[in-house]
Order: structure tokens, then C-alpha cells, then sequence
């Protein structure tokens, strides 16, 4: 499995840093959702579903945080701590994220509208649906 960790470009001087993204541009898709998870409780895992179309880019872009992937064949853990960085997440994905530390905001910009007959949230029916997927 091949990890899609995007170097978003830092404009920095004395003033401090700034990353700006634009949509297929930096994104490789068209941004229809952003939100972010902060105030993480300690220990706490979110995320345990996977999307059928949607496609993510994830940016913790203060504190730290893990995050779980899983393509039905192959698991992958990838560190999340730069403002700069971004992970990708395609769709048929399963993810997870964890050991989030006390200041983490994890941003996450969106393909697509909140749409809850998106998500695969039983980790059997995931791998289900990869089978379909390769029978068709
Ligand atoms: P949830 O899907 O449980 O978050 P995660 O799986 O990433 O831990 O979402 C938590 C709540 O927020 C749930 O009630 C649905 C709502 N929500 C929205 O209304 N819009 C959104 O874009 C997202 C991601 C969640």
C-alpha cells in the first residue's frame, strides 16, 4: 500500500509560517467539506469506518496524532504532527486515528457533502465490499 503524504508549500519570514491550499491545485479534488477534531479525549480512537466515494486529506495541523490505514489486505500507521503535511485517504479505505495529544486539531478537507450512505461502518461489510469490488 502506498502512503500519499503531501509537502503542502510553507510561505514563511520573521512573521511566523503560512500554508495556503487551493483545490487541484494542491488538493486533488474539488474541497466541498472541511472540519476538524479537537478536544480529544485521552485514549480515545475515532474514524473505524470506511467511505465509498469520499476522498480526504488529513492535516493535524496543531499537536499530533496517528492514524490507522487499512485497505482490506494491508495495514499502514502513519504520524501526523506538521501543519504542513497532509495524508491522503482514498476512498475504500478503512481508517482509524489515535493517540491524539491534548492539543491536537486534526483538520480534514472533503470530496464530498456529509453524506451518511457514504460510510462503511462494519469493518466485515468493508471486506465485502472489496470483494464485490473485484468480482465485478
Ligand atoms: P463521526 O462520523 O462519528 O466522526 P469520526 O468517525 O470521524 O470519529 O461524526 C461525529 C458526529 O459529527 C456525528 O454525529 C456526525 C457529525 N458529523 C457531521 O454532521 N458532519 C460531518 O461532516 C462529520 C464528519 C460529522
Amino acid at each position: 500500500m502506498q502512503i500519499v503524504k503531501y509537502q503542502f508549500q510553507q510561505h514563511g519570514d520573521e512573521r511566523g509560517s503560512l500554508v495556503a491550499l487551493e483545490e487541484f491545485k494542491d488538493i486533488p479534488f474539488e474541497i466541498k467539506r472541511v472540519y476538524y477534531m479537537y478536544d480529544t479525549a485521552k485514549g480515545v480512537t475515532r474514524g473505524y469506518h470506511a467511505h465509498k466515494n469520499l476522498e480526504q486529506i488529513l492535516i493535524c495541523i496543531h499537536g499530533s496524532c496517528k492514524v490507522k490505514l487499512d485497505n482490506g489486505t494491508e495495514k499502514k500507521i502513519v504520524y501526523l504532527e506538521k501543519p504542513y503535511e497532509g495524508l491522503y485517504v482514498p476512498n475504500n479505505m478503512w481508517r482509524e486515528m489515535y493517540d491524539f495529544s491534548d492539543d491536537a486539531v486534526l483538520l480534514v478537507l472533503a470530496s464530498e457533502y456529509y453524506i451518511e450512505d457514504d460510510y462503511i461502518r462494519n469493518y466485515d461489510e468493508f471486506l465485502n465490499m472489496l470483494q464485490q469490488n473485484k468480482d465485478k
